[in-house]
């Protein structure tokens, strides 16, 4: 890991960020976030971070936080860099930066066809807490999210 991680950047995420991140998200998402859901969360981005290698962002993190709790919004690696280990460590970020905003837990939900971020979450020790019937849109119809949550330690 320490030798993947040399040469990487992290960046609070900033305007000048959206266009490669809607770029890695309409591969990555059968139904893309939309540019100006970007920039609404850019009003909110203290727990929003990019991962630069060379300039070029890898990755990222989209995050809120609400009371003592932080939602993942986002998070999604480029699918060449995927599973090397840089998912986790954006995780990793996320979890140093929501404890020193004194934040308990980490939700999120996630499309249940998606097995690969699902073993993801569970094998950094998100729990399954629940479902949202039609939560995410697909091409045709609507498919359920597994509500997931991580207690911070
Ligand atoms: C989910 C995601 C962020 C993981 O990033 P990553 O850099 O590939 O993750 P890591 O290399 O750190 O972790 C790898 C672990 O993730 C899971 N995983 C990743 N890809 C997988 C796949 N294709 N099939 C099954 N499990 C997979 C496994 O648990 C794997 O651990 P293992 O190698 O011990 O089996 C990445 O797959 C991604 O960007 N997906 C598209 C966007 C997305 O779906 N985001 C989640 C929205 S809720």
């Amino acid at each position: 890991m320490t030798h993947l991680v040399n040469n990487l950047v992290i960046e609070n995420l900033s305007l000048d960020h959206i266009n490669e991140l809607y770029k890695i998200e309409e591969e990555s998402n059968p139904t893309p976030w939309k540019k100006e859901t970007f920039l609404q969360v850019l009003e909110n981005r203290t727990l929003s971070f990019v991962l630069k290698k060379n300039s070029t962002i890898i990755g990222f993190c989209i995050a809120s936080k609400l009371l003592d709790e932080c939602h993942l919004q986002n998070i999604s690696v480029e699918k060449a860099h995927r599973t090397k280990g840089i998912g986790t460590y954006i995780l990793e970020i996320l979890k140093e930066r929501a404890k020193l905003f004194s934040t308990k837990a980490i939700f999120l939900e996630v499309r249940e066809s998606n097995i690969s971020a699902i073993n993801f979450y569970k094998k950094h020790e998100f729990k399954e807490i629940g479902k949202r019937n039609n939560y995410y849109k697909l091409k045709i119809g609507r498919e359920d999210a597994l509500l997931m949550q991580l207690l911070l330690k």
